[in-house]
């Protein structure tokens, strides 16, 4: 079968012909249709991930049709149009990972090939109003979204909400998820471009963090505070974040691709009661409650390419200057 093999860091994604994997107990194979880049995929080529191991199938995002099943008592899978769930043995504690934690796509071959085993209890029937393109976008980012937003920050309807780096897949998927729930959206990006899209597609406003009025910008923005911060930047930017939050905000990060946090003023975060939390993508109750809360509402991915596989290099590239908003997808044909 084809597969997207990566042998080094900073090597390109060359399309091979490798061993189609052997089922084991519990296991499916599901017949990748198509599949999506995260972040992830990108820090793994670049070498800044951690437990690297070569050569690997990336992908974590994928939808695809099950060809086959090890069990018996999964028959019924079989020719089923599934996402996977890339978030594997989370553990027992919601409100954290297990050590035996693992994402799609490293340790284990991912979906950036025609198949992918997984446990079955990692497939789901794909929302019947998605296609395979918008469906393979959003598993990992719309995931860890979901449960920064509704676990973590415990968002509300009419709360104030600040998405920072907008461009940012999983900040698309918060844009998406807090705009269905009821919120007041503001985002913040590089790119007037990027705020301008946010907007059409529900954001009530945004700014341009490269601007040299971003402070004052983000002030009149924010008028008496946010409620709550999604900020997967970080970077010296979050500590400017802090005075302008309401007293009682919470503030979420699930990566810090702009560095480390900076110093924070200490007193604003005790005197204003702020929560700052760190997540990671998610419990299978929450990609579970993702799908209902997508379905009900029909909210479709927002994807900005779509490659063959046969380009799958020239579109990890595309990553190299965040110019993108939303999701990039790679298609497997038959
Ligand atoms: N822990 C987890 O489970 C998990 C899951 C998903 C992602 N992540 C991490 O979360 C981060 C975002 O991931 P992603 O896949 O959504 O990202 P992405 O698509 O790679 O987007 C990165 C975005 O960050 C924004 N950004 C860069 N520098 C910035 C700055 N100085 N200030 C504000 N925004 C800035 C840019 O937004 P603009 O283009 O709008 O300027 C850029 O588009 C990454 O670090 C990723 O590794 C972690």
């Amino acid at each position: 079968m084809k597969a997207l093999v990566l042998h080094g860091i900073k090597e390109p994604l060359k399309l091979e012909e490798v061993s189609k994997p052997t089922l084991n107990a519990g296991e499916v194979l599901v017949k990748i249709k198509a599949a999506a880049f995260n972040r992830r995929d990108y820090w793994i080529q670049q070498g800044k991930y951690a437990g690297l191991k070569f050569p690997i199938t990336l992908g974590s995002d994928g939808c695809g049709v099950i060809a086959e099943v090890f069990d018996d008592a999964n028959q019924h899978w079989i020719g089923k149009e599934v996402v996977i769930n890339p978030s594997f043995n989370w553990g027992d504690a919601p409100n954290y990972q297990g050590k035996d934690f693992k994402i799609l796509g490293l340790p284990d071959d991912g979906t950036f090939a025609a198949y992918v085993k997984v446990p079955v209890a990692q497939v789901y029937e794909k929302p019947k109003y998605l296609n395979y393109i918008e469906a393979a976008a959003f598993p990992l980012a719309g995931l860890t979204a979901y449960r920064a937003l509704f676990t973590k920050a415990q968002l509300q309807k009419d709360e104030k909400v600040l998405l920072v780096g907008i461009g940012g897949g999983a900040a698309t998927f918060a844009l998406l998820w807090a705009i269905h729930a009821g919120a007041e959206v503001y985002v913040t990006s590089g790119s007037d471009d990027k705020i301008a899209k946010a907007i059409t597609l529900g954001a009530k406003g945004g700014i341009n963090y490269k601007s040299e009025s971003y402070d004052t910008d983000l002030q009149a923005l924010a008028a008496d505070g946010f409620d709550v911060i999604i900020d997967s930047a970080i970077g010296e930017g979050f500590a400017k974040h802090l005075n302008h939050v309401k007293p009682g905000a919470r503030l979420v990060f699930f990566g810090a691709t702009a560095g480390d946090l900076p110093p924070l003023n200490a007193r604003i975060i005790f005197w204003k009661q702020l929560q700052i939390m760190g997540t990671t993508m998610g419990t299978a109750q929450e990609f579970e409650d993702m799908l209902q809360f997508m379905t009900k509402h029909e909210i479709k991915p927002v994807v900005e390419s779509v490659f063959a596989c046969e380009d799958a290099e020239q579109a990890i590239r595309l990553m190299d200057q965040s110019d993108q908003f939303g999701k990039i997808v790679i298609t497997f044909n038959d």
